[in-house]
């Protein structure tokens, strides 16, 4: 039996309805399915007919094929648009809304000025290496050439660990030197950045700072080298018209040793205005420590440097005293985002 006019009729009303983009696709199924959809199976009839009914009937099954394909379209486009209007409404996004600002964190001075180091250095070919803050004598100062009765050692008293002989923070980051010679084959070039103690606290001194280390070993590696990679390095890191100079400087693991200040710029009070800041230690490695280390002296040598990292952040952000570093008061980090 192909089905009446109202059977479309009632259809188109549901339609016109539905609720719901399922509750039409469900309609859908009824009236157009394949298998079991009304009109499929009404289309399906109209070969049982005679040709004179077969042509009427299917003008009128046309007729509402039509109407109700329109009706369902005009439905899915109501149903589209309300479903839209509903998102903006809930967790649509209006791409012309105003958000308050959003504060975003930064890093600190000193892991920025880190990155910024080992930047500058990995340009200059120099691997990045780490090593121990909980040190031995041995390495800290002995292989280094600094035996226990040495007067070098007065000036880097530290923290030596309860309950052990030989166990301290390590006051500098130069044992890591040791550490790299013996476990890699020159020619190499290295930098260490870290945190070193040493029992001093005032304005330019913390018991807690940081250091980086360098060190370049090859077959002929000279003092012009060692310079012309300070000067980079310092130009690159503070600023390019900085001023500096090198004087002689003494330090047991290297031999000639020099130091390099940085002129201080001075603060609000000017206290510091025309004043040198001593920043770096360097020179060429000492024959006895490459010895130590079972590097022939006769066939490599190069240098060594030791950069005090809250120094370069001083001088370049002209900040007056260096534990403002660690009271993590954000009026003052936020100046520097
Ligand atoms: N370790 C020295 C210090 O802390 C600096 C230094 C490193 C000097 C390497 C020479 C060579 O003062």
């Amino acid at each position: 039996m192909i089905p009446s006019s109202d059977t479309w009729q009632l259809f188109l009303e549901q339609i016109s309805m539905a609720p719901s983009a399922d509750a039409l696709e469900t309609l859908d199924l009824q009236i157009f399915g394949r298998k079991q959809g009304n009109m499929t199976a009404a289309f399906k009839e109209l070969g049982t007919l005679s040709q004179e009914a077969r042509i009427q009937k299917a003008q009128e099954l046309n007729g509402w094929k039509q109407k109700l394909t329109d009706a369902m379209e005009t439905k899915k486009k109501e149903l589209t648009a309300a479903s839209h209007g509903s998102l903006a409404g809930t967790d649509g996004i209006d791409v012309t809304l105003e958000l308050p600002e959003q504060e975003t964190g930064h890093l600190h001075l000193i892991p920025e000025f880190i990155e910024r180091v080992e930047e500058v250095f990995g340009r200059m070919g120099f691997e990045i290496a780490e090593g121990p803050e909980i040190e031995t004598e041995e390495f800290n100062f002995n292989m280094l050439n600094i035996p226990a009765t040495h007067p070098a050692r007065d000036g880097q008293d530290t923290f030596w660990l309860e309950g052990s002989e030989d166990l301290l923070l390590r006051t500098q980051t130069s044992p890591v030197q040791i550490h790299y010679m013996q476990t890699h084959k020159p020619p190499f070039r290295m930098i260490c950045p870290g945190r070193v103690y040493r029992k001093d606290a005032d304005a330019t001194h913390s018991p807690m700072f940081h250091q980086f280390e360098g060190l370049m070993i090859g077959k002929d590696i000279s003092l012009a080298n060692m310079k012309a990679v300070m000067i980079t390095a310092i130009r690159e890191l503070i600023s390019p018209d900085v001023h500096f100079r090198f004087r002689t400087g003494f330090f047991p693991f290297v031999e000639p040793g020099l130091e390099v200040d940085i002129r201080w710029q001075g603060d609000e009070t000017k206290s510091r205005e025309g004043k040198w800041l001593e920043v770096v230690g360097c020179g060429m490695v000492h024959a006895n420590v490459l010895k130590n280390v079972g590097i022939d002296p006769d066939e490599y040598q190069g240098f060594a440097f030791g950069f005090g990292i809250e120094r370069m952040i001083m001088i370049k952000h002209q900040i007056p005293d260096l534990r403002a570093f660690y009271t993590g008061d954000l009026r003052f980090l936020r100046q520097f985002s």
